[in-house]
């Protein structure tokens, strides 16, 4: 007999399943670690494809490695983080310092349409792309980690990317130091967005009513891993002035061109509408064989809405949508997946399954704890029928006894 071996480092932190950034290390001559980081980061691509439009998302995949390239700098280069994956895409940090900060000066992303796993049916056979930003906003205090939970956005030619869950140190002495640098975007994160004074923030929006329902999937190479079927509805608040907070609700309509990505212990599910990109990222857990929705991202450009355009959420401890490996997760209550403390998901008639799916059919459901209690409030009114049925057909037999029994004496 053999006993099969789990491994269980991970499950050991809590119930929560965190969608992890990809680790890399830089280490020089000696085999000490000068360069140290930690991304979790989501592409947007756009090409020239041969059936559709192309555009393809992906994230920095799990496997990605530390490119040969890299270096630790010296006197005369300066360190360089390059990672490299799947078929020649690479992504290079140059840094440089002085005596109080360090930088990420460039970030600089070279790309080959021919590795079709990310750019299927690109038309383009030409030599590899390579774009760059002109600088980031990535500093941090001299023997300190640069931290960014928050999503930062780089904007390239055709290319944009989202890095999120971030922590980078350069110049680092074998590990990541205690102290931390944290971006303005993760202090300011629990503040609501303030509206810009020139466009007056509307007090009061139309209610959308219940979103329409739509059904979504997620392909990979062993085929679907993500199948899902909601109405969505986000829900932001805001400021209108100094003291005064309002929410405004809108319905997602999503357009398709966009559906996800398929990994071992963790799938995404990407719902594009026309200002929104909202991903869902679901993590299954491998000892209790138990998946659940683990994060959610947004970044948005919500132009019409001068007050909250760039508005950008990301929360990778949230535990919602929980069901057993090979089921399906079911709610038709209304949900409420509160993501940040001023933005909440309103999610209808949910039915929901990852990793393992039979085919293109949802297994067995799970119902949420909503949508039980929906059901005990029926179980009790039916038992409480069926009870007083009962006594109403006991009395009815006694009555009927007694009277053939007043007969029978005369
Ligand atoms: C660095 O470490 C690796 C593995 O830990 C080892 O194989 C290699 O020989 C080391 N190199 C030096 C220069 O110490
Ligand atoms: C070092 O660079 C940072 C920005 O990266 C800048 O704010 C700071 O003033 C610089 N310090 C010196 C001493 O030049
Ligand atoms: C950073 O740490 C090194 C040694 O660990 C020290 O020599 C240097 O002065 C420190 N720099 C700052 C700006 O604290
Ligand atoms: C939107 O969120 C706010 C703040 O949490 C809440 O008061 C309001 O009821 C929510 N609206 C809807 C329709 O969910
Ligand atoms: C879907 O939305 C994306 C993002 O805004 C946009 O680039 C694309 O053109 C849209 N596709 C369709 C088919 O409307
Ligand atoms: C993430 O979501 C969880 C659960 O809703 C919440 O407790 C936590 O405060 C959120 N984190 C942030 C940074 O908003």
């Amino acid at each position: 007999v053999f006993l099969k071996l789990v491994s269980c480092g991970t499950c050991l932190d809590g119930r929560i399943w965190k969608a992890h950034g990809v680790s890399f290390e830089v280490k020089d001559g000696t085999n000490e670690t000068c360069l140290i980081a930690e991304i979790s980061a989501n592409f947007s691509v756009t090409y020239v494809a041969t059936s559709q439009e192309g555009v393809t998302h992906f994230v920095l995949p799990d496997k990605a490695i530390v490119d040969k390239s890299s270096t630790c700098g010296n006197d005369t280069t300066s360190p360089l983080l390059a990672i490299s994956f799947e078929t020649n895409n690479t992504l290079r940090m140059n840094f440089s310092r002085n005596s109080t900060n360090y930088h990420a000066d460039k970030l600089t992303f070279t790309y080959s349409l021919t590795d079709s796993t990310l750019f299927p049916n690109a038309t383009t056979s030409t030599g590899p792309v390579t774009v760059s930003t002109a600088a980031t906003d990535i500093d941090a205090n001299v023997n300190t980690t640069y931290r960014c939970l928050s999503v930062q956005r780089f904007l390239m030619p055709n290319v944009t990317i989202d890095f999120s869950s971030v922590r980078i140190e350069a110049y680092a002495k074998g590990n990541f130091s205690k102290d931390e640098s944290v971006c303005s975007r993760d202090t300011a994160s629990t503040t609501v967005p303030t509206p810009k004074s020139t466009t007056p923030a509307p007090t009061k929006t139309p209610d959308p009513g219940n979103p329409e329902t739509f059904d979504y999937n997620v392909t990979g190479s062993d085929g679907i891993c993500l199948l899902a079927k909601m109405g969505l509805q986000l829900n932001i608040t805001y400021k209108t002035n100094e003291s005064q907070r309002t929410s405004t609700v809108f319905n997602i309509k999503p357009n398709f061109t966009t559906t996800g990505i398929c990994g071992n212990n963790s799938a995404v599910l990407i719902v594009t509408d026309k200002d929104t990109v909202l991903s869902f990222f679901f993590a299954l857990n491998t000892c209790e064989q138990v998946y659940h929705c683990s994060a959610l991202k947004l970044p948005s450009s919500w132009s019409q809405w001068n007050f909250i355009s760039n508005f950008s959420v990301h929360n990778d401890s949230l535990g919602y949508m929980r069901a057993s490996l090979g089921k399906s997760y079911m709610c038709n209550s209304e949900q409420k997946i509160q993501v940040a403390m001023n933005f909440s998901i309103n999610a209808f008639n949910v039915r929901i399954q990852a990793f393992k799916i039979d085919g293109d059919k949802f297994g067995i459901a799970e119902e949420c704890q909503q949508d039980e209690d929906n059901m005990l409030i029926p179980i009790i009114v039916g038992a409480a029928l069926a009870g007083l049925v009962l006594i109403v057909l006991i009395a009815y037999l006694i009555g009927r006894k007694r009277s053939h029994a007043g007969y029978q004496t005369i």
